[in-house]
């Protein structure tokens, strides 16, 4: 059984292969006659589930159409929706699944109810994001930086903002594909020591620099991501904002990057918040090609799972 939990679950050699395979088949893609379906088909005749227990646009609607485009079903379930709302255990809910569908995709707040799936399922699980991680975003993120400027290995990469789930699979990239990241914010939001202590015997140690205009010196690549997570309370807004005023990612800021450093941003995002719409509409910016990389990153991770 090959799951998909996390970057740093999988092995490096395996990760490069996912990358390497969304690429050619993004190509593939793109060069066939517009209308025509994929002459690649490998998830004919398999059913894919995808949980939500969490909103999502990208994940709901790249999963479903990358599965269709490999000539698989897909069958979209919300968890509310589904008894697993309503007091089934996760692990029948796996072992259930299981005999119906080829591969579950689930997002979900709780780690614990990932790896509870994981634990029972008999087919492939992967992780759609958990309040701890979000691995499918940041290989679609490293597909998208190795598009505009070759091997991510080496370069500098900054994270603006909150230490959360997305800035954890950085931190677990970091270790596996070799680069450096560096993490500006409140040490209020700084990153899990999990995470940094990961990176660190990775060879790869996590950098904190509280000043972000230090911290942006000499990167390649910029990173931030909304102030107030899915998981996190709207009580909590005001005060994180305040927190995180000084963070935002705006031109001036930028401008003390690599002058051809590039932007990334997972989206959703709020608009002049964690990021000014100048820096997200503008010519380091290359949001909307991560948000079309999880297409293709994400097929190529189902068929390593599925060892297609
Ligand atoms: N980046 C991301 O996971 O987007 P969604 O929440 O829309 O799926």
């Amino acid at each position: 059984m090959t799951h998909f939990l996390d970057i740093h679950k999988t092995e490096a050699d395996q990760l490069r292969g996912i990358i390497d395979n969304a690429r050619a088949m993004k190509i593939a893609r793109n060069d066939r006659p517009k209308g025509m379906p994929d002459d690649d088909q490998p998830l004919a005749g398999r059913m894919v589930a995808l949980i939500f227990e969490k909103p999502s646009t990208r994940t709901r609607v790249s999963f479903d159409v990358g599965v269709r485009q490999m000539g698989g079903q897909t069958m979209v379930l919300s968890g509310s929706e589904m008894q697993l709302g309503h007091g089934e255990t996760i692990a029948d809910t796996a072992r259930v699944l299981s005999r119906y569908v080829d591969l579950i995709m689930i997002r979900t707040f709780e780690e614990a109810t990932l790896l509870e799936m994981a634990e029972h399922a008999t087919v492939p699980v992967i992780n759609g994001l958990t309040n701890r991680t979000h691995p499918c975003q940041i290989m679609a993120d490293i597909m998208t930086f190795e598009e505009h400027r070759g091997p991510i290995a080496g370069r500098k990469v900054v994270w603006s903002g909150d230490g959360n789930n997305v800035f954890a699979s950085f931190a677990h990239a970091a270790g596996q594909f070799g680069f450096d990241l560096t993490f500006t914010g409140p040490k209020t939001l700084d990153p899990e020591p999990e995470w940094m202590e990961y990176a660190a015997a990775m060879g790869r140690p996590i950098t904190i620099e509280r000043d972000p205009y230090k911290a942006v010196e000499g990167a390649d690549l910029v990173v931030t991501d909304t102030w107030v997570s899915m998981h996190d309370p709207q009580s909590a807004k005001e005060r994180r904002h305040n927190q995180l005023r000084g963070y935002q990612v705006n031109s001036d800021l930028m401008s003390r990057a690599k002058p051809d450093s590039l932007f990334m941003h997972c989206l959703p995002a709020h608009r002049d918040d964690e990021a000014t719409s100048e820096v997200m509409d503008g010519p380091h910016s290359v949001i909307f090609d991560e948000a079309e990389n999880r297409l293709h990153a994400q097929k190529a991770i189902m068929r390593h799972c599925l060892g297609l």
